[in-house]
Parts: structure tokens; C-alpha cells; sequence
């Protein structure tokens, strides 16, 4: 199944939580919240106190990214925020495998997140304890950015290696995702599309969705 994350990023946050309920009325899936710490990034956004606003207005999942420095020391708070699912970047992890498995003991599920230029060997031994993995085909920190080509590749390689080892991990995708380029990123292989600006700097959210799910059909 092929589902569309809504990044609030691009949301108007004088009213986030209508910005919320508008992309969950158009047929959004999971509700994407991009936490940038200003060191991994040079961007700062928001934490936990963001999630659990988000949390009030919507029964959706919630995909927390965090691209953060440490990440292990405020796992717990987005779970108590009411995060449903967390991923982490690989980039940001000592002990990615004890950072993952962490995620999971607070029972939500656990993501590993990939920067454009982060090679796919780095998944070797860490991909069963995944429940999806992040492909970023932008550098992560802004919105509105070009996708990268080469993230197609990338795409096709790891849906390769998840078949080879029989495995049911999702693939998600973020950064620069439109109705331009949402078919070939889907036949290349993911399952999860995360878009800002494509879908909250669009006039009709539902429209933006429908054409999403249609061109994924097509493709
Ligand atoms: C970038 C974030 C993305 C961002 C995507 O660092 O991880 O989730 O919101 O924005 P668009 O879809 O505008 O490229
Ligand atoms: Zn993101």
C-alpha cells in the first residue's frame, strides 16, 4: 500500500491545528513532523511540545523525523508526546542498533533515516531491527528543495536488498516529492511519501492528494 505523509513544515502555523485537520479531511495517511535541532541542521524547528499539540487534533499516525543531535536523550519525550513512530539518522547514531531497538521498547515503531550522500551498506546490519527506512533525496534542514536523481538508485537498491532478505520494512521517501516525479519515485520503490511544500503551498490540498494517488496508479 502506498501512503501520502503531509510534512507540516510547510503548514501555516498560526493555524496548524486547521492545517491538520484540512490534510487529514483531503486523505492524508500520516502526519510528518520534522524536528531539526540547529547542530545536525542548519535549521531549527520544533519538539514535543509540537507533537502533543499535533497529537489533540488528529487520530492519524505521527511520523516524528528527528534530525538531531542525540537523539537516545528525547526519544522518550516525543513518545510521551504521542509520537507513533520515530526515525533517526544514521549520521546522528553511536549505537544505532541499541538506539532502535530503544524506539521499539517504547513501543512505537522504528525508523532509520538516510542522507542524500550516506551509502547503503551503512543498513547491513541494521535493517531487520527497522520497521522503515527514510530515504532523504534532499539535504535535510529545509523545505522547497530540488530532488536529487540519484535517490531513484538508491531506491531501487534497497527495495532490492529488502527482498533479498525476505524482509517487510517500508520504504519512505523525503524531500522535493511533486506530481512531477511521484510516479518514478514510486516504481522505484517506496511505499511512504513525505511532502511539504507540494501539498500545504497548494490552493486545494485535496486535489494535490488525489493527483498524487492517481500519478502513483499511473506510474
Ligand atoms: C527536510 C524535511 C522534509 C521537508 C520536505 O529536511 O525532512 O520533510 O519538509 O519538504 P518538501 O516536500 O518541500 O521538499
Ligand atoms: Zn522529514
Amino acid at each position: 500500500m502506498k501512503l501520502i505523509a503531509p510534512s507540516i513544515l510547510s503548514a501555516d502555523f498560526t493555524i496548524l491545528g486547521n492545517e491538520i485537520k484540512a490534510v487529514e479531511n483531503a486523505g492524508a495517511d500520516w502526519i510528518h513532523v520534522d524536528v531539526m535541532d540547529g547542530h545536525f541542521v542548519p535549521n531549527i524547528t520544533m519538539g514535543p511540545f509540537i507533537v502533543s499539540a499535533v497529537r489533540r487534533v488528529t487520530s492519524l499516525p505521527i511520523d516524528v523525523h528527528l534530525m538531531i543531535e542525540n537523539p537516545d536523550c528525547y526519544i522518550p519525550d516525543f513518545v510521551n508526546a504521542g509520537a507513533s513512530m520515530i526515525s533517526v539518522q544514521v549520521e546522528t547514531c553511536l549505537h544505532l542498533n541499541r538506539t532502535l531497538q530503544m524506539i521499539k521498547e517504547c513501543r512505537v515503531q522504528a525508523g532509520v533515516v538516510l542522507n542524500p550522500s550516506t551509502a547503503l551498506c551503512s543498513l547491513e546490519f541494521v535493517l531487520e531491527y527497522a520497521d522503515y527506512v527514510l530515504i532523504m533525496s534532499v539535504n535535510p534542514g529545509f523545505g522547497g528543495q530540488v530532488f536529487i536523481r540519484n535517490s531513484l538508485d538508491k531506491l531501487r537498491d534497497l527495495r532490492k536488498m529488502i527482498q533479498d532478505r525476505d524482509l517487510s520494512t517500508l520504504i519512505e521517501i523525503d524531500g522535493g516529492i511533486s506530481e512531477k516525479n511521484i510516479a518514478e519515485v514510486s516504481s522505484a520503490g517506496a511505499d511512504v511519501f513525505v511532502a511539504g511544500s507540494a501539498i500545504f503551498g497548494s490552493k486545494d490540498y485535496k486535489k494535490t492528494i488525489d493527483a498524487f494517488r492517481k500519478k502513483i496508479e499511473e506510474g
